[in-house]
């Protein structure tokens, strides 16, 4: 018996061939045939292709020296300038004593979910993190599905319809991401205040993952804590409007109803990581203090990305692939099921089969929908990150054109060249497949 297999029951049972974030080993694989001189459009994995804002680079220069351990909530300063942000985009006013600064909102996640007494709702197609999450805190995840033609979005019927067919626990907790990674959606304040209605009537308290709320290409996000300030655990932080996702810095806000909860996760958070990088906490609160500055790097980066986003649903939709045009953030997540029986006649039955030959035949890598978002591994969806350009001179060109002038019809095609092509090569691969 191999050493491997002997030690197999040092794993937790439930647990034993737990598979590792799917998008990160993938990352991996793909970044080290970049390095090995490959031509790869890198859609595989979804993370800011911006420069840091400079205030903030220079900051955490300037902090390297501070290395002393800070409060486990987050340095106040820090607190305080989280709390005058959440008031000027959410218009919510946030006692800085209610927040949490992580080393990561995932981090703070996987707390929440340590200590909560109850069970968990998620939401399909779910980013690749939250089921295995709830796995790991001993929870079992009970799943709303979606479908395209809802734009993939909750409703209170089927919140409803949840409810009528399971018997859940007396305390309840729903993972809500908005807008949403994979699928790009967002949820307008009709929407939320709707859903709001049935989470009290059910007693459902929410985690809302907002992380790319600042990153709505129209500067129209709703935060749920507007509709249901009382039952919303805010979920948010730096890694993507400020492009510092490797600086590991997120945080939580809880209402003070839930006081039990944060009080519980602080704990935890002492007995973890203490707390978050003391010279990023620093660097990030000055930033912070530059409002306008930011303000102005959030409006340049996010109209890119629009641009980037509506292109790519252009591009797909027109040859008959199906996918809701994103609204916020990296990510659109398209259906090939239009090229379904072509690729059954090529024994190639499920998603992750599919972005294979994808993969093998044109260089464009892309994640398999399947499980890893909760979708059935023969729905031919797949998440396609449309950041790989050079975030750097599409900022610069896009800070030289100003805000008041709209950007070029051609700016994809000249500042994001690697997206523009990867989405042609990608579409005449579909061409390619309907014409055989
Ligand atoms: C929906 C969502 N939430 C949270 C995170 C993690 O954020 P952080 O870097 O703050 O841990 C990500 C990052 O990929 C994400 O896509």
């Amino acid at each position: 018996m191999s050493t491997d297999s002997k030690n197999v029951d040092l794993v937790r049972t439930d647990l034993r061939g737990y598979a590792p974030a799917s998008n990160l080993a993938f990352n991996e694989e793909i970044r080290k045939l970049i390095e090995q001189g490959e031509k790869v459009y890198h859609f595989a994995f979804g993370q800011s292709p911006f420069p840091l804002i400079e205030i903030a680079t220079e900051a955490l220069k300037e902090n390297a020296q501070q290395n002393a351990y800070l409060p486990v909530a987050g340095l106040y300063e820090l607190r305080d300038g989280i709390s005058k942000f959440h008031v000027k985009y959410d218009g919510i006013d946030v006692d800085p004593d209610n927040i949490i600064v992580g080393p990561g909102s995932k981090e703070l996640i996987f707390l929440l979910l340590q200590i909560f007494n109850g069970d968990v709702i998620v939401i399909s197609p779910s980013w690749t993190t939250y089921k295995p999450q709830t796995k790991l805190a001993h929870h079992k995840a009970y799943v709303i599905e979606t479908n395209i033609e809802n734009d993939w979005k909750i409703t209170p019927a089927l919140v409803h319809q949840l409810m009528k067919n399971n018997t859940l626990k007396k305390n309840r907790l729903l993972i809500f991401n908005n807008p949403d990674n994979p699928t790009g959606t967002g949820y307008n304040q009709t929407e939320l205040k709707a859903l709001s209605e049935v989470f009290r009537e059910y007693n459902i308290l929410v985690l809302s993952d907002e992380i790319y709320g600042r990153l709505h290409y129209d500067q129209a996000h709703v935060s749920m804590t507007k509709v249901y300030p009382e039952g919303t655990v805010l979920c948010t932080g730096m890694s993507k409007w400020a492009s510092a996702g490797g600086w590991r810095i997120g945080y939580h806000i809880y209402p003070p109803q839930l006081s039990p909860l944060m009080r519980a996760v602080l704990g935890a958070a002492s007995h973890t990581y203490s707390c978050a990088s003391a010279p990023v906490q620093f660097a990030v609160s000055k930033m912070l203090k530059d409002l306008d500055g930011c303000d102005r790097y959030m409006k340049h980066c996010s109209r890119i990305m629009g641009m980037v986003g509506r292109y790519s649903h252009r591009e797909l939709t027109s040859v008959g692939v199906k996918a809701v045009e994103p609204t916020a953030g990296y990510y659109i997540f398209p259906d090939f099921g239009v090229v379904k029986y072509k690729l059954m006649q090529r024994g190639i039955e499920t998603c992750q089969q599919m972005c294979d030959a994808i993969f093998a035949e044109t260089c464009v890598a892309l994640m398999a929908g399947g499980p890893a978002f909760l979708r059935p591994v023969g729905e031919l969806t797949t998440r396609l990150c449309f950041v790989p350009f050079d975030g750097r001179s599409a900022l610069e060109a896009s800070l030289a054109i100003g805000l008041d002038v709209a950007l070029p019809e051609n700016f994809v095609k000249e500042y994001c060249t690697p997206v523009y092509d990867g989405i042609q090569i990608l579409k005449q691969w579909v061409t390619k497949q309907l014409e055989s």
